[in-house]
Formats: structure tokens, sequence, C-alpha cells
């Protein structure tokens, strides 16, 4: 990958529903690595699906713009695996492709760990091995960034533990980038080379974490140092928003 950034440029998104508008984005800048893992946090509400969508492209910014580096493909991992049923594992990787190379889902099935079940359906797989179904239908259409949307938020902890080191090591293997929502800051140290914490539409803390490289001590004093500021910063936040009432 080259020098170039994803830039999010006074990006603003606004929903306009029956009972007026909803600003969720007000003006958001950032400047992204498209090759490190970010981690977006903040709570419930504050727009970071939003976000996710609009540098998917389903979603049109309502001003401000979003330029990604030439020829950078996204690819959207959302909570839940949103297999179809009615299909194999290996048709689900595959489904919507006119021609899928020979023997890339199958490839793409062993690097998430699925080898073997490429036949097997969904309701025969279970939460966690769904998700790696997902994770290799969106690496089937080569995407070099992944965007992930609370991916292991439906896990038990041990699964998510061994997902999360899945996907630094598929990461490692494939050298994609990855931006990750999370709601749990645990999570963002583990895998966060950034975390970004958003609020009010903006993004109001920035961290660098070191370059992922394995296993981290999130327990070690830089992590909790961060740990601790990320959340210091959110309850603030929300006895701010309190204070200020339902108008946001
Ligand atoms: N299509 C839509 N139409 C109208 N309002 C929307 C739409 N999508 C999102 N919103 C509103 O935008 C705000 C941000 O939603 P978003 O889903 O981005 O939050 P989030 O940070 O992902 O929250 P959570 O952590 O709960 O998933 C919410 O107030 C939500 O109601
Ligand atoms: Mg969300």
């Amino acid at each position: 990958m080259g020098e170039a950034r994803i830039e999010l440029l006074q990006l603003t998104k606004t929903f306009r529903i029956a009972q007026g508008e909803v600003p969720v984005l007000r003006g958001l800048n950032l400047a992204l690595d498209p090759s490190g893992i970010t981690v977006l946090v903040g709570r419930s509400g504050c727009g970071k699906t939003t976000l996710l969508r609009l540098m998917a492209g389903l979603l049109a910014p309502t001003s401000g713009r979003i330029a990604m580096p030439e020829g950078l493909k996204t690819g959207m991992v959302f909570q839940e695996a949103r297999l179809m049923p009615w299909l194999t594992c290996e048709k689900n990787v595959t489904l919507g492709l006119k021609r899928p190379p020979p023997g890339k889902a199958r490839d793409m099935l062993r690097l998430v760990g699925l080898e073997g079940f490429a036949g097997a359906y969904p309701a025969q797989l279970s939460g966690g091995m769904q998700q790696r179904a997902a994770l290799a239908r969106t690496l089937m259409r080569d995407a070099g960034l992944l965007l992930m949307d609370e991916p292991f938020a439906a896990l038990d902890s041990f699964t998510r533990e061994t997902m999360q080191q899945e996907l630094l090591r598929i990461r490692r293997e494939r050298g994609c980038g990855v931006i990750l929502v999370t709601h749990s800051i645990d999570e963002a140290l583990i895998l966060g080379e950034r975390i970004v914490l958003l609020s009010g539409g903006t993004a109001v803390r920035d961290y660098a974490l070191p370059r992922q490289s394995g296993a981290r001590d999130i327990l070690s004093p830089p992590f909790l140092r961060v740990k601790k500021d990320i959340l210091t910063t959110m309850k603030e936040l929300e006895i701010q928003a309190e204070k200020e009432g339902p108008s946001k």
C-alpha cells in the first residue's frame, strides 16, 4: 500500500425522518491508514454504523466527503453473519459473484479456518463458524479494507478471543486494513493500532497504539492508561449530555 490515506473531510450526515432531522455526523475530520487497524468506539447512537456505511458507499454524506485511495475495495462484516440458510458455506461465500475463480472459495474458507465445511449449511455451524464464513464471503471479494461492525459481539467470550486472534492472523496474511466498531474497550485495546472515540458527531479522542505484532498485554500500564482515559471521557460526556438535555 502506498502513502495514500482515507480522508474524511468535514463529513456530515443528517437523517431526515417524519419528526424532523437527526444530525449524526457533524463535520468529522479524520485521516486513516488504509492498511492499519482503526477501532471506533462511542456510546450507542453516536454514529459508528452510519460512518461505516458511509465508508462502504452504502450511504451518501449530507455534506463533506470521503476520499479513498484509488482502487481500494471495502467489504462490510456485520454483527450477525447474515448467511442464506438454504445455501452451503461455499455457495454463501460465492453468492452474487458471476465467475468466482475456481478453488478460491475453498481457499478463503481455509483461510478463516473452515476447511472441510464448504458443504455445510449455516445451521450446522456454530456462531463463531458462521462469522468466519461471513468473513470469508467478504474476503472473497478482495476487500482491501474490512469494515467490521461489532463483528464478534454475538459470540461468547472464548470464541470472541479466538476470533480476535484469527482476525489478526488473517490480516497479516492478506495485508488488509481494518476499521472495526466495538462496544468493548478491551477489544479495542487488543486489536487497535489506533482508537477513535466518537461523540456529538465528531472525533473527541484519538489514541495511537503500537503496531500489531500479535499478542498484547492490555493489562500493562500504557494500555491501562488508554482504557482509563476512554472510560473517564465517556463518563464525562454522558454527564454533560444529561445536563444539556435531550437535544443532544
Ligand atoms: N436510516 C436511518 N434513518 C433515520 N435515522 C437513522 C438511520 N440510521 C441511523 N439513524 C440514527 O442515527 C443515529 C446513529 O445511528 P448509528 O446506527 O450510526 O449509531 P451507532 O453508533 O452505530 O449505535 P450502536 O452502538 O447502538 O450500534 C441514531 O440516532 C439513529 O437513530
Ligand atoms: Mg451500530
